[in-house]
């Protein structure tokens, strides 16, 4: 039994997934293996130069006929990068992070279809305001950049917001199962991108392909990031205390997609939050000493009132003590 939307109608395209962009980890290979499949693959062009931009679009139509999506985000949005897509005159271009204001009438006369994905019904009732093609509703789940409500909340809301333009379902889908259930939620495809970030063709190290085929719940979490030129947000992807994949190409690849830094209270990080710091040290150290003349000390009670400090009664100053949190 196929499973067909109108949405594939709308994509021309045989099942209604959508392989997310994955920003710069995506490749033509990936975007043109998902299209062959009968889905549609994205090319992503977040950080990416505008003529590579160009180069990947082409190298997907060397790769396939079928249709693909240029994906652009507003983090910021690179101009170059825009103006190189309607060019290019990709069948379909998704947008994130943003209002995509007078980018959608201008894909359209270009003849190119517009996906927009976004947080809140309220912005999906102005991207179907802007009218877009589709509304991608991406709960919080998702992983990349996400927004604070779950897709089971967000997505009938949405649906019941924007009908008839068809709602797309993202975040936490990753096999046929979730696929169904946000079929019943009233989506008509999904845009899937962790799942995708494990394919063959994906572009990051086998190491971290490894562990996201091999996450577990409570290995995964979200951290609040300030994105270059976002306001800051949550940016959901796999912990990773210490140990770093040995074949994982570090930078970019490493921070971005899955989590950014070492979290959590690792041993390691435990005890260089306990090991107290120099100077700090030292000040405790004057704190506990009687040493009168020692000229760090802070002025007692019995020295205010021998200088005739008024108010000078009371307990000896001390510094506030810095609470250590419980490992
Ligand atoms: C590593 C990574 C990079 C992403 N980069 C982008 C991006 O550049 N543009 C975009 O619109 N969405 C991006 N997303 C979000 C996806 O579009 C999609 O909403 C999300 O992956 C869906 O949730 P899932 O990962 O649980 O399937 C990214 C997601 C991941 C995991």
């Amino acid at each position: 039994m196929s499973l067909r939307t109108p949405l594939c109608d709308l994509l021309q395209i045989d099942v209604p997934i959508v392989q997310a962009s994955i920003g710069p980890w995506s490749t033509p290979q990936l975007a043109a293996a998902v299209s062959n499949a009968g889905a549609i693959g994205s090319q992503g062009t977040a950080l990416v130069p505008p003529q590579r931009n160009r180069e990947q679009v082409r190298r997907i139509r060397e790769l396939t006929d079928r249709p693909f999506i240029v994906n652009h985000t507003a983090r910021p949005l690179s101009e170059e990068a825009f103006a190189v897509t309607l060019e290019e005159r990709p069948p379909a271009i998704s947008y994130a992070l943003g209002d995509p204001g007078e980018l959608v009438s201008r894909a359209h006369d270009a003849g190119i279809r517009f996906l927009q994905q976004m947080h809140t019904v309220e912005q999906a009732e102005r991207a179907a305001g802007r009218g877009v093609d589709a509304v991608i509703a991406q709960g919080w789940e998702a992983g990349g950049f996400c927004g604070d409500v779950e897709a089971l909340a967000l997505v009938p809301q949405v649906v019941d917001a924007v009908t008839p333009v068809p709602v797309l379902a993202a975040g936490g889908i990753a096999d046929g199962r979730g696929i169904a259930a946000v079929l019943l939620l009233g989506a008509q495809g999904v845009n899937l991108g962790m799942r995708f970030l494990a394919a063959d063709e994906a572009g990051i190290a086998e190491g971290w392909k490894r562990r996201i085929l091999e996450a577990t719940s409570q290995g995964c979490g979200s951290r609040r990031v300030r994105g270059r030129g976002l306001s800051a947000r949550d940016r959901r992807g796999i912990r990773h205390p210490t140990a770093r994949p040995p074949d994982a190409v570090r930078g970019r690849v490493e921070r971005a997609p899955l989590g950014d830094r070492p979290r959590g209270r690792t041993p390691e990080r435990r005890a260089r939050r306990l090991r107290p710091r120099e100077p700090r040290a030292r000040a405790r150290a004057v704190h506990r000493t009687d040493g009168r003349d020692d000229p760090r000390r802070p002025p007692s009670g019995r020295d205010r009132r021998q200088a005739g400090v008024r108010g000078g009664g009371g307990a000896p100053q001390r510094a506030p003590a810095r609470r250590l949190k419980p490992p």
